[in-house]
Protein backbone atom coordinates (compact mmCIF):
# COMPACT_ATOMS: atom_id res chain seq x y z
CA UNK A 1 0.00 0.00 0.00
CA UNK A 2 1.54 3.40 -1.13
CA UNK A 3 3.09 5.36 2.31
CA UNK A 4 1.46 8.81 2.34
CA UNK A 5 1.69 11.68 3.97
CA UNK A 6 -1.12 13.71 5.82
CA UNK A 7 1.17 16.58 5.28
CA UNK A 8 3.91 17.94 3.68
CA UNK A 9 7.70 19.32 4.77
CA UNK A 10 6.69 23.22 5.00
CA UNK A 11 3.80 22.48 7.20
CA UNK A 12 6.19 20.19 9.56
CA UNK A 13 8.86 23.10 9.47
CA UNK A 14 5.92 25.35 10.31
CA UNK A 15 5.00 22.90 13.61
CA UNK A 16 8.64 22.42 14.58
CA UNK A 17 9.22 26.23 15.48
CA UNK A 18 6.36 25.42 18.22
CA UNK A 19 6.89 22.01 18.93
CA UNK A 20 11.17 20.63 18.52
CA UNK A 21 11.55 16.97 16.92
CA UNK A 22 10.96 14.42 18.20
CA UNK A 23 7.36 14.19 18.50
CA UNK A 24 4.06 11.82 17.07
CA UNK A 25 1.62 13.69 15.41
CA UNK A 26 -1.53 12.11 14.72
CA UNK A 27 -4.09 12.91 12.06
CA UNK A 28 -7.62 12.74 13.37
CA UNK A 29 -9.50 12.64 9.38
CA UNK A 30 -7.53 9.34 9.36
CA UNK A 31 -8.32 7.97 12.75
CA UNK A 32 -11.79 8.59 12.22
CA UNK A 33 -12.11 7.51 8.64
CA UNK A 34 -10.53 4.13 9.99
CA UNK A 35 -13.32 3.54 12.74
CA UNK A 36 -15.95 4.61 10.28
CA UNK A 37 -15.27 2.22 8.10
CA UNK A 38 -14.60 -0.65 11.15
CA UNK A 39 -18.34 0.55 12.13
CA UNK A 40 -19.76 0.83 8.68
CA UNK A 41 -18.75 -2.63 8.10
CA UNK A 42 -20.04 -4.16 11.13
CA UNK A 43 -23.29 -2.32 11.12
CA UNK A 44 -24.85 -6.14 10.20
CA UNK A 45 -23.71 -6.74 14.18
CA UNK A 46 -26.39 -6.00 16.96
CA UNK A 47 -24.62 -3.58 18.72
CA UNK A 48 -21.34 -3.91 17.22
CA UNK A 49 -18.84 -2.14 19.57
CA UNK A 50 -14.48 -2.36 19.12
CA UNK A 51 -13.05 -1.28 22.77
CA UNK A 52 -10.16 0.45 21.51
CA UNK A 53 -7.13 -1.32 23.67
CA UNK A 54 -5.66 1.57 25.19
CA UNK A 55 -2.26 -0.28 26.00
CA UNK A 56 -2.48 0.98 22.15
CA UNK A 57 -2.69 4.72 22.24
CA UNK A 58 -3.25 5.39 25.84
CA UNK A 59 -3.40 9.50 24.71
CA UNK A 60 -7.31 10.47 26.26
CA UNK A 61 -7.14 12.80 23.69
CA UNK A 62 -7.54 9.89 20.66
CA UNK A 63 -9.33 7.66 22.85
CA UNK A 64 -12.18 10.21 23.21
CA UNK A 65 -12.31 10.97 19.53
CA UNK A 66 -12.84 6.80 19.17
CA UNK A 67 -15.00 7.23 21.90
CA UNK A 68 -16.97 9.57 20.38
CA UNK A 69 -17.28 7.42 17.04
CA UNK A 70 -19.01 4.45 18.95
CA UNK A 71 -15.96 2.66 20.51
CA UNK A 72 -15.33 1.28 23.79
CA UNK A 73 -11.90 1.18 25.34
CA UNK A 74 -9.62 -2.13 26.74
CA UNK A 75 -7.95 -2.00 29.92
CA UNK A 76 -5.67 -3.98 31.41
CA UNK A 77 -4.09 -2.27 34.00
CA UNK A 78 -5.55 0.08 37.20
CA UNK A 79 -3.80 3.01 35.73
CA UNK A 80 -5.83 2.32 32.09
CA UNK A 81 -8.97 2.13 34.20
CA UNK A 82 -8.26 5.33 35.81
CA UNK A 83 -7.81 6.72 32.16
CA UNK A 84 -10.99 5.11 31.11
CA UNK A 85 -12.73 6.75 33.68
CA UNK A 86 -11.43 10.40 33.34
CA UNK A 87 -11.82 10.07 29.84
CA UNK A 88 -16.13 9.53 30.82
CA UNK A 89 -16.18 5.53 29.73
CA UNK A 90 -18.94 4.23 31.83
CA UNK A 91 -19.68 0.59 32.81
CA UNK A 92 -19.86 -2.11 30.23
CA UNK A 93 -18.35 0.57 27.73
CA UNK A 94 -15.17 -0.64 29.28
CA UNK A 95 -14.06 -4.38 28.87
CA UNK A 96 -10.86 -5.40 31.16
CA UNK A 97 -8.84 -7.89 29.81
CA UNK A 98 -5.65 -8.46 32.32
CA UNK A 99 -3.01 -11.07 32.90
CA UNK A 100 -1.54 -12.01 36.46
CA UNK A 101 -4.00 -9.47 37.72
CA UNK A 102 -4.01 -8.11 41.36
CA UNK A 103 -7.29 -8.28 43.37
CA UNK A 104 -7.18 -4.12 44.03
CA UNK A 105 -7.29 -3.66 39.92
CA UNK A 106 -10.18 -6.17 39.90
CA UNK A 107 -11.89 -4.13 42.64
CA UNK A 108 -11.58 -1.04 40.45
CA UNK A 109 -13.00 -3.18 37.41
CA UNK A 110 -15.88 -3.92 39.36
CA UNK A 111 -16.86 -0.48 40.67
CA UNK A 112 -16.65 1.12 37.23
CA UNK A 113 -18.77 -2.07 36.44
CA UNK A 114 -16.65 -3.16 33.53
CA UNK A 115 -16.90 -6.13 31.63
CA UNK A 116 -14.11 -8.78 33.38
CA UNK A 117 -12.17 -11.17 31.32
CA UNK A 118 -10.76 -13.66 33.21
CA UNK A 119 -7.16 -14.44 31.59
CA UNK A 120 -7.26 -18.34 33.81
CA UNK A 121 -10.06 -19.99 35.42
CA UNK A 122 -7.86 -20.04 39.28
CA UNK A 123 -8.96 -16.28 39.26
CA UNK A 124 -13.00 -16.96 39.21
CA UNK A 125 -12.21 -18.08 42.98
CA UNK A 126 -9.65 -15.07 43.35
CA UNK A 127 -12.14 -12.69 42.14
CA UNK A 128 -14.86 -14.08 44.71
CA UNK A 129 -12.46 -13.70 47.24
CA UNK A 130 -11.14 -10.60 47.11
CA UNK A 131 -13.81 -8.75 45.24
CA UNK A 132 -17.15 -10.48 44.46
CA UNK A 133 -17.96 -12.04 41.27
CA UNK A 134 -19.42 -9.98 38.88
CA UNK A 135 -23.21 -10.10 37.17
CA UNK A 136 -21.51 -10.68 33.20
CA UNK A 137 -18.21 -12.84 33.17
CA UNK A 138 -16.43 -13.43 29.94
CA UNK A 139 -13.01 -15.83 29.32
CA UNK A 140 -10.05 -15.61 27.25
CA UNK A 141 -9.80 -19.09 25.69
CA UNK A 142 -6.05 -20.23 24.22
CA UNK A 143 -7.06 -22.81 21.58
CA UNK A 144 -3.32 -24.11 22.05
CA UNK A 145 -2.78 -27.05 19.35
CA UNK A 146 -5.66 -26.18 17.40
CA UNK A 147 -4.19 -23.02 16.05
CA UNK A 148 -0.98 -21.99 15.05
CA UNK A 149 -1.02 -18.31 16.06
CA UNK A 150 1.86 -16.05 14.70
CA UNK A 151 5.30 -14.49 14.80
CA UNK A 152 4.06 -11.42 17.64
CA UNK A 153 2.03 -13.04 20.67
CA UNK A 154 3.84 -16.92 19.35
CA UNK A 155 2.00 -21.14 19.21
CA UNK A 156 -0.66 -20.65 21.37
CA UNK A 157 0.53 -23.83 23.20
CA UNK A 158 3.34 -21.60 24.09
CA UNK A 159 1.76 -19.05 24.94
CA UNK A 160 0.63 -17.79 29.05
CA UNK A 161 -2.76 -15.82 28.19
CA UNK A 162 -5.98 -17.81 28.41
CA UNK A 163 -7.87 -21.18 29.19
CA UNK A 164 -7.15 -24.46 27.96
CA UNK A 165 -10.23 -26.00 26.14
CA UNK A 166 -10.70 -28.34 29.16
CA UNK A 167 -10.34 -25.97 31.57
CA UNK A 168 -12.90 -23.58 29.55
CA UNK A 169 -15.74 -25.76 29.78
CA UNK A 170 -15.20 -26.03 33.38
CA UNK A 171 -14.51 -22.27 34.20
CA UNK A 172 -18.49 -21.61 32.64
CA UNK A 173 -20.14 -24.16 34.21
CA UNK A 174 -18.30 -23.37 37.82
CA UNK A 175 -19.75 -19.78 36.91
CA UNK A 176 -23.51 -21.10 36.20
CA UNK A 177 -23.54 -23.03 39.49
CA UNK A 178 -22.26 -19.95 41.70
CA UNK A 179 -25.77 -18.50 39.90
CA UNK A 180 -23.94 -16.35 36.93
CA UNK A 181 -26.13 -15.56 34.11
CA UNK A 182 -24.73 -13.12 31.25
CA UNK A 183 -21.20 -14.51 29.49
CA UNK A 184 -19.10 -13.55 27.05
CA UNK A 185 -16.21 -15.50 25.55
CA UNK A 186 -12.86 -13.81 24.43
CA UNK A 187 -9.59 -14.71 22.57
CA UNK A 188 -6.27 -13.54 21.24
CA UNK A 189 -4.25 -15.51 19.35
CA UNK A 190 -2.33 -13.68 17.23
CA UNK A 191 -0.90 -9.81 16.78
CA UNK A 192 -0.16 -7.36 14.02
CA UNK A 193 -1.87 -10.01 11.72
CA UNK A 194 -2.49 -8.95 8.19
CA UNK A 195 -3.71 -12.35 6.80
CA UNK A 196 -7.81 -11.68 7.29
CA UNK A 197 -8.10 -15.88 6.84
CA UNK A 198 -6.66 -16.18 10.72
CA UNK A 199 -9.64 -13.35 11.58
CA UNK A 200 -12.21 -15.07 10.23
CA UNK A 201 -11.37 -18.60 11.41
CA UNK A 202 -10.99 -17.10 14.71
CA UNK A 203 -14.69 -15.67 14.56
CA UNK A 204 -15.70 -19.05 13.36
CA UNK A 205 -13.41 -21.19 16.24
CA UNK A 206 -15.68 -18.81 18.61
CA UNK A 207 -18.99 -19.07 17.37
CA UNK A 208 -18.31 -23.08 17.38
CA UNK A 209 -17.53 -22.92 21.10
CA UNK A 210 -20.19 -20.21 21.67
CA UNK A 211 -22.70 -23.01 19.88
CA UNK A 212 -21.18 -26.03 21.96
CA UNK A 213 -21.03 -24.09 25.79
CA UNK A 214 -24.49 -22.98 25.33
CA UNK A 215 -25.78 -26.54 24.54
CA UNK A 216 -23.80 -28.36 27.08
CA UNK A 217 -24.57 -25.90 30.16
CA UNK A 218 -28.25 -24.30 28.71
CA UNK A 219 -26.45 -20.57 29.12
CA UNK A 220 -26.89 -17.34 26.97
CA UNK A 221 -23.96 -15.75 25.20
CA UNK A 222 -24.23 -11.90 24.77
CA UNK A 223 -21.06 -11.77 22.94
CA UNK A 224 -17.94 -13.14 21.55
CA UNK A 225 -15.01 -10.64 22.26
CA UNK A 226 -12.41 -11.43 18.71
CA UNK A 227 -9.39 -9.38 20.60
CA UNK A 228 -7.41 -7.31 19.09
CA UNK A 229 -4.41 -7.94 16.22
CA UNK A 230 -5.86 -6.88 13.51
CA UNK A 231 -2.60 -5.69 11.08
CA UNK A 232 -1.99 -3.19 8.78
CA UNK A 233 0.36 -2.18 6.15
CA UNK A 234 3.88 -1.49 7.72
CA UNK A 235 5.24 -2.12 4.60
CA UNK A 236 4.60 -0.57 0.94
CA UNK A 237 4.31 -4.32 -0.14
CA UNK A 238 1.88 -5.45 2.07
CA UNK A 239 -1.95 -5.74 1.03
CA UNK A 240 -4.51 -4.22 3.79
CA UNK A 241 -7.01 -5.82 5.36
CA UNK A 242 -10.24 -6.19 3.48
CA UNK A 243 -12.55 -5.23 6.50
CA UNK A 244 -15.49 -5.41 4.17
CA UNK A 245 -14.72 -8.74 2.96
CA UNK A 246 -13.94 -9.89 6.38
CA UNK A 247 -17.30 -8.47 8.27
CA UNK A 248 -19.00 -10.69 5.22
CA UNK A 249 -17.34 -13.82 5.67
CA UNK A 250 -17.73 -13.74 9.38
CA UNK A 251 -22.24 -12.67 8.47
CA UNK A 252 -22.28 -15.87 6.59
CA UNK A 253 -20.37 -18.03 9.58
CA UNK A 254 -22.48 -16.20 11.97
CA UNK A 255 -25.71 -16.99 9.70
CA UNK A 256 -24.45 -20.58 9.53
CA UNK A 257 -23.13 -21.02 13.28
CA UNK A 258 -25.59 -18.75 15.48
CA UNK A 259 -28.45 -17.62 13.59
CA UNK A 260 -29.41 -21.64 12.80
CA UNK A 261 -28.64 -22.57 15.87
CA UNK A 262 -31.27 -19.77 17.80
CA UNK A 263 -27.92 -18.04 19.54
CA UNK A 264 -28.98 -15.08 18.00
CA UNK A 265 -28.83 -11.71 18.84
CA UNK A 266 -25.65 -12.04 19.86
CA UNK A 267 -22.75 -9.47 19.84
CA UNK A 268 -19.50 -9.61 17.96
CA UNK A 269 -17.05 -7.18 19.62
CA UNK A 270 -13.07 -6.44 19.19
CA UNK A 271 -10.66 -4.91 21.00
CA UNK A 272 -8.01 -3.74 18.22
CA UNK A 273 -5.82 -1.25 18.64
CA UNK A 274 -3.47 -1.31 16.29
CA UNK A 275 -5.47 -1.55 13.22
CA UNK A 276 -7.47 1.60 14.50
CA UNK A 277 -4.80 4.13 15.43
CA UNK A 278 -1.34 2.50 14.04
CA UNK A 279 -1.44 4.13 10.75
CA UNK A 280 -2.57 7.76 11.74
CA UNK A 281 0.77 8.41 13.54
CA UNK A 282 4.08 9.56 12.57
CA UNK A 283 7.28 10.17 14.51
CA UNK A 284 9.07 13.18 13.17
CA UNK A 285 12.13 13.60 13.86
CA UNK A 286 15.66 15.53 12.39
CA UNK A 287 18.76 13.84 11.19
CA UNK A 288 21.76 15.09 13.73
CA UNK A 289 24.67 13.37 12.08
CA UNK A 290 25.95 11.24 9.47
CA UNK A 291 28.36 8.93 10.36
CA UNK A 292 30.49 7.02 8.06
CA UNK A 293 32.43 3.83 8.72
CA UNK A 294 32.03 0.55 7.98
CA UNK A 295 28.38 0.96 7.10
CA UNK A 296 26.79 4.63 6.56
CA UNK A 297 24.61 5.59 9.29
CA UNK A 298 22.26 8.52 10.01
CA UNK A 299 21.94 9.41 13.61
CA UNK A 300 18.35 11.39 14.34
CA UNK A 301 17.36 13.33 17.89
CA UNK A 302 14.89 10.24 18.38
CA UNK A 303 15.92 6.84 19.56
CA UNK A 304 14.19 3.43 20.64
CA UNK A 305 12.92 5.11 23.24
CA UNK A 306 10.13 6.98 21.10
CA UNK A 307 9.50 3.49 19.41
CA UNK A 308 10.77 0.35 20.11
CA UNK A 309 8.90 -1.75 17.38
CA UNK A 310 12.14 -1.58 15.12
CA UNK A 311 14.81 -2.87 18.15
CA UNK A 312 12.16 -4.62 19.93
CA UNK A 313 10.58 -7.10 16.56
CA UNK A 314 12.97 -5.83 13.59
CA UNK A 315 9.66 -4.24 12.92
CA UNK A 316 10.11 -2.09 9.41
CA UNK A 317 8.41 0.91 9.67
CA UNK A 318 9.00 3.34 6.28
CA UNK A 319 10.73 6.48 6.37
CA UNK A 320 10.08 9.55 4.34
CA UNK A 321 12.34 12.16 3.91
CA UNK A 322 10.85 15.18 4.08
CA UNK A 323 11.25 17.32 0.66
CA UNK A 324 12.58 14.03 -1.05
CA UNK A 325 9.97 12.26 -1.30
CA UNK A 326 10.54 12.09 -5.31
CA UNK A 327 14.24 11.96 -4.72
CA UNK A 328 15.82 8.80 -6.23
CA UNK A 329 16.80 6.49 -3.47
CA UNK A 330 20.14 5.96 -4.09
CA UNK A 331 21.89 5.36 -0.85
CA UNK A 332 21.99 2.99 1.63
CA UNK A 333 21.97 3.58 5.50
CA UNK A 334 21.06 2.38 9.34
CA UNK A 335 18.80 5.11 10.63
CA UNK A 336 19.80 4.98 14.28
CA UNK A 337 18.80 6.38 17.84
CA UNK A 338 21.34 7.42 20.32
CA UNK A 339 21.24 4.83 22.67
CA UNK A 340 24.25 2.70 23.67
CA UNK A 341 22.20 -0.51 22.35
CA UNK A 342 23.35 -1.38 18.98
CA UNK A 343 19.42 -2.46 17.97
CA UNK A 344 18.71 1.45 18.45
CA UNK A 345 18.05 1.47 14.94
CA UNK A 346 15.14 2.55 12.97
CA UNK A 347 15.94 1.05 9.59
CA UNK A 348 18.92 -1.36 8.73
CA UNK A 349 20.18 -0.74 5.04
CA UNK A 350 17.20 0.76 3.56
CA UNK A 351 17.27 2.35 0.30
CA UNK A 352 16.62 6.22 1.03
CA UNK A 353 17.64 9.15 -1.06
CA UNK A 354 20.83 11.15 0.19
CA UNK A 355 20.51 12.95 3.49
CA UNK A 356 22.01 15.28 4.99
CA UNK A 357 22.01 16.74 8.88
CA UNK A 358 19.28 18.67 9.37
CA UNK A 359 16.59 16.98 7.15
CA UNK A 360 13.37 16.09 8.80
CA UNK A 361 12.55 12.44 8.57
CA UNK A 362 9.22 10.43 9.63
CA UNK A 363 8.79 7.23 10.50
CA UNK A 364 5.56 5.73 9.43
CA UNK A 365 2.99 4.08 11.27
CA UNK A 366 3.65 5.04 14.83
CA UNK A 367 0.13 5.46 16.24
CA UNK A 368 -0.04 2.22 17.64
CA UNK A 369 2.40 0.51 20.43
CA UNK A 370 4.90 3.64 18.93
CA UNK A 371 5.03 6.56 22.13
CA UNK A 372 2.92 3.62 24.33
CA UNK A 373 6.05 1.21 24.59
CA UNK A 374 8.53 4.63 25.72
CA UNK A 375 10.61 4.15 28.42
CA UNK A 376 13.54 6.38 29.90
CA UNK A 377 16.55 3.93 29.47
CA UNK A 378 19.55 6.21 29.17
CA UNK A 379 18.02 9.19 31.17
CA UNK A 380 15.84 9.47 27.59
CA UNK A 381 12.64 11.52 28.03
CA UNK A 382 9.41 10.84 26.23
CA UNK A 383 8.86 13.45 23.34
CA UNK A 384 5.52 15.35 22.65
CA UNK A 385 2.52 14.35 21.09
CA UNK A 386 0.63 16.19 18.54
CA UNK A 387 -2.59 15.92 17.19
CA UNK A 388 -3.52 17.27 13.24
CA UNK A 389 -7.32 18.32 13.60
CA UNK A 390 -9.42 17.90 10.67
CA UNK A 391 -9.84 21.42 9.80
CA UNK A 392 -5.91 21.73 9.49
CA UNK A 393 -4.94 23.02 12.75
CA UNK A 394 -2.15 21.47 15.48
CA UNK A 395 -2.51 21.08 19.02
CA UNK A 396 -0.36 19.29 21.61
CA UNK A 397 -2.18 16.63 23.08
CA UNK A 398 0.89 15.66 25.55
CA UNK A 399 3.99 17.84 26.63
CA UNK A 400 7.03 16.41 26.22
CA UNK A 401 8.76 14.98 29.81
CA UNK A 402 11.32 17.39 30.70
CA UNK A 403 14.66 16.58 33.22
CA UNK A 404 11.98 17.73 36.31
CA UNK A 405 9.87 14.23 35.26
CA UNK A 406 12.98 12.24 35.29
CA UNK A 407 13.81 13.06 38.67
CA UNK A 408 10.45 13.73 40.74
CA UNK A 409 10.83 10.12 41.60
CA UNK A 410 14.21 10.60 43.62
CA UNK A 411 14.91 12.10 46.66
CA UNK A 412 18.89 13.80 46.98
CA UNK A 413 17.77 14.86 50.10
CA UNK A 414 18.91 11.19 51.51
CA UNK A 415 22.14 10.61 49.75
C1 LIG B 1 -5.76 -8.52 25.31
C2 LIG B 1 -5.36 -7.56 24.26
N1 LIG B 1 -6.31 -6.95 23.54
C3 LIG B 1 -6.01 -6.08 22.57
C4 LIG B 1 -4.70 -5.75 22.27
C5 LIG B 1 -4.45 -4.77 21.18
O1 LIG B 1 -3.63 -5.25 20.20
P1 LIG B 1 -3.51 -4.47 18.82
O2 LIG B 1 -3.14 -3.08 19.12
O3 LIG B 1 -2.42 -5.18 18.09
O4 LIG B 1 -4.82 -4.58 18.14
C6 LIG B 1 -3.65 -6.37 22.97
C7 LIG B 1 -2.26 -6.07 22.67
O5 LIG B 1 -1.29 -6.58 23.14
C8 LIG B 1 -3.99 -7.30 24.00
O6 LIG B 1 -3.04 -7.90 24.72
Amino acid sequence: MKKVLPFNKSQIEKIIKDYPTPFHIYDEEGLKATARNLYKSFSWVPQFKNFFAAKTNPNPYLIKILKEEGMGIDCSSLTELILAERIGFKGEEIMFSSNETPAKEYKKAKELGAIINLDDISHIEYLEKNVGLPDLICFRYNPGPKRTGNRFIGDPKEAKFGLTHRQLFEAYKICKKKGIKRFGLHTMIVSNEINQDAHIQTAGMLFDLVVELSKKFSIHFEFINMGGGWGIPYKPTDIPIDVEFVSRQIKKLYEEKIIKNNLAPLRVVMENGRFISGPHGYLVTTALHKKEIYKDYIGVDSCMANLMRPGMYGAYHHITVLGKENATKNKTYDVVGSLCENNDKFAIDRKLPKIIPGDILVIHDTGGHGYSMGFNYNGKLRSAELLLKENGEVIKIRRAENLDDYFATLDFTKI
